[in-house]
């Protein structure tokens, strides 16, 4: 049994040799990233940051039982894209249809073990803080290849497949297909193009380009994120 502090939390944390399972005591009221520091193995490993990296089982009210999904390979080369990132400055919404807007957005990328990773987008209003646009959906890798799939469900109505290509710590990817529920709001998005790249600083960028029914492709989204956990 030993005694493990986290940087905000301090609890009893306990394990068997030779096990990678972990067992936690209370006071631990709620899993947080705070808690990923329980695996003294893999501390430093970049999957520690990311608490789908755990898998949890709860046996009572006051123990907890965790245990590491390890990342399936295939995912190895997008490992970067893994955790919570949150935009540090407001992002800029731009479009020569609107009226340009600043925004907030927390992204989180979170695996349990299958070559999938899942990921979500939560957008707010730069200064009420109210929800926005969301996004969810699922990435997967083409085995062998650089070749990335996302899979997306927008909170607009839109669902879209968007494929491209991974390039050192920079994605680039655009519409493969789309649909869209029949009362979608217009004008309607045609195609988007979107890059995700993690910066030298460890910054997370995201640049999003669309065309609609009336407008070519142009840049519709700019933000940095940096990780929160
Ligand atoms: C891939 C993701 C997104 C798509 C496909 C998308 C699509 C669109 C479209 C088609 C419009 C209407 C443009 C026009 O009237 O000509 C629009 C407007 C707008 N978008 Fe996005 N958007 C996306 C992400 C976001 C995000 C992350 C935000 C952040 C808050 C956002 C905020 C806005 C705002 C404020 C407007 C103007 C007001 C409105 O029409 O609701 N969008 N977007």
């Amino acid at each position: 049994m030993g005694l493990y502090t986290a940087s905000l939390k301090c609890f009893l944390v306990f394990t068997t040799p030779e096990s990678n399972e972990w067992f936690i005591i209370r006071p631990l009221q709620k899993f947080n990233c705070t808690a990923t520091g329980t695996d003294l193995k893999h501390a430093g490993h970049q999957h520690f940051r990311d608490w789908s990296y755990w898998r949890t089982h709860h046996l009572d009210s006051n123990i907890y039982s965790i245990s590491a999904v390890e990342l399936n390979p295939v995912l190895l080369p997008l490992s970067w894209l893994l955790g919570t990132w949150g935009s540090d400055e407001p992002g800029e919404g731009t479009y020569p249809s609107i009226k340009p807007f600043r925004y907030t957005e927390k992204l989180h990328f979170s695996h349990v073990g299958q070559p999938v990773i899942n990921f979500m987008f939560n957008a707010f209003h730069a200064e009420s803080n109210k929800p926005l646009h969301r996004e969810c959906g699922f990435i997967r890798v083409q085995q062998g290849t650089n070749r990335v799939a996302f899979v997306i469900a927008q909170n607009s109505g839109l669902v879209e497949i968007e494929e491209g290509e991974l390039t050192g710590n920079q994605l680039k990817l655009q519409t493969q297909s789309l649909g869209r529920i029949s009362f979608a709001k217009e004008p309607h998005v045609q195609q988007i193009c979107r890059v995700l790249q993690l910066r030298p600083d460890g910054k997370l960028e995201q640049t999003v380009s669309m065309a609609t029914d009336n407008q070519s492709l142009t840049q519709h989204l700019h933000i940095t994120y940096s990780r929160s956990c």
